[in-house]
């Protein structure tokens, strides 16, 4: 049971990343200097690849769709940040901490780790605007009740997704933004946005896609993620979930280009990424 528990905490916390403005110059080419990023699996890059835990994905059929193959990253090709670095202009993808070292990490670092949770003792430090970051995008918790593990664990209430889970997404939310509104009150030569990426019009433009069942083969690490070697999908792009956790490359491009451009406040408050980059 324990590694399930643990396991459901892949999706169950918010992804957080800052992009660091340190020379921000107005009309360069990439948008910002560098991009950090902090979160869980629907982030992490590799860091846990060499970690003992069951949150790792270094094996087939993850990376199917990615030039170097498994890399570590919880989906079949990129995760969303590696769609937003690109929509940034950035050249290459952000480095794995990890593997990381020298001169890259100039262009940003990706400390995400499957399986991460929030704590009071990494919450309450101000984790960052001390050593110089000044644009926040912090990501709200998608609709974690929607996904096919969580729907085999708990059953489904109608329409099709468990709906505790994604009450307790939305009050988690519904608190974060004012905390981001504080945070822009208070530290004015800084910018905080608060982003939803699966929120209300993302969603709007999945009715063609297959949402019950994912694309891989599951059974591994606690349950959702997908076996080793195991079978999957013949078409990734067709599918919303890539295993029982977390979305194929296909949603993540969707939901990158929805928090780089939205301009509904219910996806993007009070700025989207774009317009964060530019600030
Ligand atoms: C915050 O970070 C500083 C050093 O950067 C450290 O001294 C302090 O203990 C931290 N506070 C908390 C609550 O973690
Ligand atoms: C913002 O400042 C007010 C007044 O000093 C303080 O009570 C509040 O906790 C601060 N909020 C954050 C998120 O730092
Ligand atoms: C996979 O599906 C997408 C979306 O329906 C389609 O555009 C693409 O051509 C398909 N690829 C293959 C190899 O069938």
């Amino acid at each position: 049971m324990e590694p399930k528990l643990k396991l459901m905490e892949l999706v169950a916390i918010p992804v957080l990343l800052a992009l660091l403005s340190l020379s921000n110059k107005a009309n360069a080419y990439p948008r910002v200097p560098c991009y950090f990023v902090f979160g869980d699996s629907l982030s992490d890059n590799g860091n846990n690849n060499k970690l003992p835990t069951l949150a790792k994905v270094n094996y087939p059929p993850y990376g199917i769709d990615f030039p170097q193959g498994p890399t570590g990253r919880f989906c079949n090709g990129r995760n969303m940040h590696d769609f937003i670095a690109q929509l940034l202009g950035l050249k290459d993808n952000i480095p794995a901490f990890v593997t990381s070292k020298g001169r890259n990490i100039f262009n940003g670092v990706n400390y995400a780790s499957g399986s991460a949770g929030i704590r009071k003792e990494t919450g309450s430090n101000l984790t960052l605007y001390n050593y110089g970051a000044r644009k926040f995008a912090v990501y709200g918790i998608g609709q974690i009740g929607c996904t096919p593990y969580a729907i085999s664990m708990y059953g489904t209430n109608r329409p099709g997704c468990v709906l505790k889970l994604n009450k307790g997404a939305t009050l988690f939310n519904n608190r974060l933004k004012p905390l981001i509104h504080q945070l822009n009150n208070n530290l004015t030569d800084a910018k905080f946005t608060y982003l939803n990426p699966s929120g209300d019009s993302a969603l709007a433009t999945l009715g063609h896609l297959v949402s019950n069942t994912p694309c891989c083969t599951i059974g591994g690490g606690g349950g959702e993620l997908c076996l080793p070697h195991s079978k999957s999908c013949k078409n990734s792009s067709k599918f919303i979930f890539w295993d029982g956790a977390h979305p194929t490359e296909a949603l993540n491009k969707i939901f990158a280009k929805n928090a780089y451009t939205s301009k509904s406040p219910f996806n993007a408050s009070p700025l989207n990424i774009q317009q964060l980059a530019m600030w």
